[in-house]
């Protein structure tokens, strides 16, 4: 298990380009199932999270070629069972049932943990799959979807936390074969899932209203292949403008979409940092102290809750006290106590952080734990007095492409070491 060691106090400045959207290419990836004709992905990260998808893919029967950002799948002939030993390593690998059961009429895939954001429950991918007429069966740790047809129709995915991304994801992939008009109400409106429609249009589905509330799909009889360039990674391109905020005096990152995170961007100039865009670009310069502000996270577009972390390791150095309330995964705040050891002044109060800003962090060996907690650690160490050491940096490799690479190439000093 590597680590990582940051060395506070190094100014950054530069430009990085943002790589491949993760929560993108894996459902994309996923989707390629759906037809027996090759397709071609291109701009996909180089994540474990991409490696542990492709292996399902290949377990359940599809040719898989990967040559650097481009990957190539053709799944002539696909299994319908997901491998346990791989799918409890990611519990994105949910979004293969989709499109087995669009396929296939049926798929079993092991149910997924929960993690330490919190229960993940897939409750509202299920109620969608019956409303198109599946069965389900959950035994011995499997959940088992299966139809003799399927059948469009008027589906609704809100759940108590708002709609769910891979459960619109996943209903979508499964009514796009499906007889007739499916509707889908209270879907997920984030790029990620845009971009899967965008994708499955390119293979002959007929979808529209991707990216607003109700999605409707008109069923088709078969899918071909496509050729498909991943959107940027807005979380990615979030987690630099924060190391730019947190210890930049003027970090550029490019090939993002602005408006994929507007949200972010507005709560940074809230917090007293001067953006400026140009054609794909995106530069963050200080402008003074930062200043403090209170965050709620919400579905897109409003502020997302796999940047609260990072957003925490700022406001802990900020000039007076924040508020930043979780209202996605209420237990998302694994980085908190480990912030707390840096000498940040967080307090909890149920699923909100009361942050008093500090005048500084000192380096401290911390605990990886999720993916996002794991980022705004990193973050945190760039301004910290001193040497922090970041284990565990399994869950970091997770989801940001080349992290220490892409930092270092900014001034920052940051080492990965085997252990
Ligand atoms: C996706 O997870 C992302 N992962 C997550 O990013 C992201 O945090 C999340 O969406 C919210 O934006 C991928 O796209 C691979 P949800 P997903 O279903 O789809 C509850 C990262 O760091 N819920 O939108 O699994 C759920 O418990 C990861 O990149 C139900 O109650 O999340 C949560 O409270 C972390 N029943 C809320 O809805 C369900 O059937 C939103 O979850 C499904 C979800």
């Amino acid at each position: 298990m590597d680590k990582i060691i940051v060395h506070g106090g190094h100014t950054l400045a530069g430009t990085v380009k943002i790589s491949g959207s993760k929560n993108s290419a894996l459902p994309i990836l996923a989707a390629t199932l759906l037809t027996k004709e090759p397709c071609v992905i291109h701009r996909v990260p180089d994540l474990s999270d991409v490696h542990y998808m492709l292996q399902i893919l290949n377990h359940l029967g599809a040719e898989v070629e990967r040559a650097s950002g481009v990957v190539t799948v053709k799944a002539e002939k696909v299994d319908t069972v997901a491998p346990y030993d791989v799918v409890r390593k990611m519990r994105a690998s949910v979004c293969v049932l989709g499109p087995l059961l669009g396929r296939e009429k049926e798929a079993t895939v092991s149910l997924p943990g929960g993690c330490v954001i919190g229960d993940r429950p897939i409750d509202l991918h299920l109620r969608g799959f019956e409303a198109l007429g599946a069965a389900v069966r959950v035994h011995a740790g499997n959940v088992k979807v299966f139809a003799p047809e399927l059948v469009g129709a008027k589906i609704s995915l809100k759940g108590k936390f708002g709609s769910t991304v891979l459960g619109t994801d996943n209903v979508l992939m499964a009514s796009v074969l499906a007889e007739g008009t499916t509707v889908i109400e209270d879907a997920a409106c984030e790029p990620e899932v845009v971009d899967l429609a965008n994708f499955l249009n390119k293979m002959g589905a007929r979808i529209e209203g991707a990216g607003t509330p109700q999605i409707v799909v008109e069923g088709v009889k078969e899918l071909h292949g496509a050729e498909h360039e991943v959107i940027p990674d807005r979380i990615e391109a979030g987690t630099f403008l924060v190391a730019g905020a947190i210890a930049g005096r003027e970090v550029t990152i490019t090939r993002a979409k602005y408006d994929h995170l507007a949200a972010v961007g507005t709560a940074l100039e809230a917090c007293g940092f001067n953006l400026t865009r140009s054609n794909g670009a995106i530069t963050i310069r200080p402008n003074g102290s930062v200043g403090s502000v209170d965050l709620r996270t919400e579905p897109y577009p409003g502020f997302p809750t796999d940047m609260q972390a990072q957003m925490c390791a700022l406001l802990a150095t900020a000039r007076g006290d924040s508020e930043v309330t979780e209202n996605i995964f209420p237990q998302r705040f694994m980085h908190v106590s480990e912030l707390k050891r840096m000498g940040a002044a967080i307090e909890l109060d149920g699923a909100t952080a009361k942050i008093r800003g500090v005048n500084g962090l000192s380096g401290a060996p911390v605990m990886a734990s999720d993916l996002r907690a794991s980022a705004a650690l990193v973050l945190a160490g760039l301004k910290a007095e001193g040497e922090t050491e970041i284990n565990r940096v399994y869950h970091i490799d997770r989801g940001y492409e080349l992290i220490d690479e892409k930092l270092g190439s900014l001034g920052a000093h940051i080492e990965r070491v085997k252990v």
